[in-house]
């Protein structure tokens, strides 16, 4: 089959009340448009045009990696004004145009696979993917006399009997290539000053083509998005559509209505969710991890067996089989954390290595450092990293063991297994197997605080003396 298929997005989503284009609202992360493109890809179209408006090069630019050419309809002047403009970067295209909306970004390649299959079968000129809607909704009505479609009406300009209808309009159209020719009859509704592509039914069950409405899917798929409330919808559905797919595969959630699991990230089995855990971006978790709640991972690697503790934030880091973090913990960019190692309460690693097992349990910043296997970072342990201008490396050989409050002037390079004495600040290299130590010596002042006691007394009495002069 010869197919081709148009993505419609240059609508102005004005019930969106955004100065975002509605085509890059994310849905669990991912614009709803890009969604789509993923969807359509999958079908391996010989050409995949994208419709979007003049203004919106912001669409063209975050979506450009992406095998589709893009048309520029010039006005918003309506889904069947849209399809033009997509049909002449389509000349001289003969074959089958599969159609979609930019705003119905759940729906499977499997129904898409579907309709033109059916599309094939029927040999219709036009058909598209119909569903049931529920409650109340502004989708456009399938007409129908007895099995035959006959015309779709939209919402706004359905009367009484019309919105009783429940098989609804989803957006999505298989249309062969010569059926374009029709576009020109639409005439522009007088309600909206736009041209329906909806219209298009219409006409051409009136000069005899053969048109089909099919129910392929049901709403938590084919819902349209049109405004906030929308987008919170779908963004609810595909959650749900996530969390189930990761529980077949083996992931335990403790509260699967309260988590964020992007679609392109992957768990792996006998992993635990707790609750309020959200995982972005392409994030892979191993197996047999346990995420406690309130806990943010997004672009990351986790190996097997991690624990993550309550409340802890990860970026675009990697942490090894075993390791342990949290609760409390902040993991920026660049970061990699050993297997077996743990950090622990109130710690922040930026841009760090930290070797296999090693230990920064309590209250400390690690920033542009990198730390052997086995060495023990003691409370407090800051690096300073950062003079002002540029940012310096402090790197701490294998089994070091760091007291607590220590301070690193990076540059500095710890040797092998040397300790430091807490409470230092450290400025220089320290050699391995040493013991730093650059705190000022403890001295004591025998009876200072009795002499201080004494003092106070003394102006207390010479304060009452001087109030009763007065
Ligand atoms: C449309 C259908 C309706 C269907 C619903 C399904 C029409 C007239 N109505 O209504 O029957 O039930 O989708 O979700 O088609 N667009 C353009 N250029 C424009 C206008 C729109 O490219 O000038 C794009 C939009 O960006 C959007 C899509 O076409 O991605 C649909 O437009 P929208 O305004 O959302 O139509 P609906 O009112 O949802
Ligand atoms: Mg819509």
């Amino acid at each position: 089959m010869n197919l081709a298929t148009v993505i419609l997005a240059a609508g102005l989503g004005t019930r969106m009340k955004s100065a975002l284009p509605k085509a890059l609202h994310p849905v669990n992360g991912k614009p709803m448009l890009q969604h789509v493109i993923d969807s359509i890809k999958q079908l391996k179209a010989q050409n995949n045009i994208v419709v979007i408006g003049r203004n919106n090069d912001g669409v063209r630019n975050t979506l450009g990696d992406n095998p589709v050419a893009f048309a520029v309809q010039k006005e918003p002047k309506g889904t069947g004004d849209a399809l033009k403009a997509a049909v002449q970067r389509l000349k001289g295209f003969d074959g089958t145009i599969l159609i979609v909306s930019g705003d119905t970004p759940l729906v499977n390649p499997a129904t898409l696979r579907k309709l033109l299959k059916l599309h094939k079968k029927n040999r219709e000129d036009i058909s598209m993917i119909s569903f049931i809607a529920g409650g109340a909704h502004a989708y456009g009505r399938i007409i129908r006399d007895g099995q035959k479609v006959t015309a779709i009406v939209e919402d706004k300009d359905a009367g009484e009997e019309h919105k009783k209808i429940n098989e609804v309009n989803s957006g999505i159209y298989a249309l062969e290539s010569h059926m374009t020719a029709l576009l020109k009859e639409i005439k522009v509704n007088k309600a909206k000053g736009e041209y329906y592509l909806t219209d298009i039914v219409g006409i051409a069950v009136g000069k005899g083509y053969r048109v089909g409405a099919h129910i392929l899917g049901n709403e938590t798929e084919l819902t349209g998005i049109n405004t906030r409330a929308d987008l919170c919808k779908a963004g609810s559905y595909q959650r749900d559509r996530i969390v189930s797919k990761w529980m077949d595969s083996g992931v335990s959630f403790i509260d699967r209505a309260s988590v964020f699991i992007h679609p392109e990230a992957e768990i792996g089995s006998d992993t635990v969710i707790y609750p309020n855990v959200h995982i972005e971006g392409r994030t892979v978790i191993g197996s047999g991890c346990v995420i406690y709640p309130n806990t943010r991972i997004t672009g990351s690697v986790l190996g097997n067996n991690v624990t993550i503790k309550d409340s802890t934030l990860i970026e675009s880091s990697v942490v090894k089989d075993k390791a342990a973090i949290g609760p409390f913990a902040h993991i920026r960019p660049g970061s990699v954390i050993g297997a077996s190692a743990k950090i622990g309460n109130f710690v922040e690693i930026k841009k760090s290595l930290i070797g296999p097992g090693t230990k920064a349990s309590h209250l400390s910043y690690l920033g542009d450092a990198e730390v052997g296997e086995n060495v023990n970072i003691g409370a407090g342990t800051i690096t300073c990293n950062y003079d002002g201008r540029e940012k310096h490396k402090t790197l701490i050989e294998k089994d070091a063991f760091i007291g607590s409050d220590t301070q690193f002037v990076a540059p500095v390079r710890i040797g092998k297994g040397a300790y430091v004495g807490a409470g230092s600040t450290i400025t220089r290299d320290v050699p391995p197997l040493a013991l730093a130590l650059s705190r000022t010596g403890q001295r004591h002042i025998e009876k200072w605080a009795l002499k201080k006691q004494m003092g106070n007394e003394k102006s207390e009495i010479k304060n009452k003396r001087r109030k009763s002069k007065k």
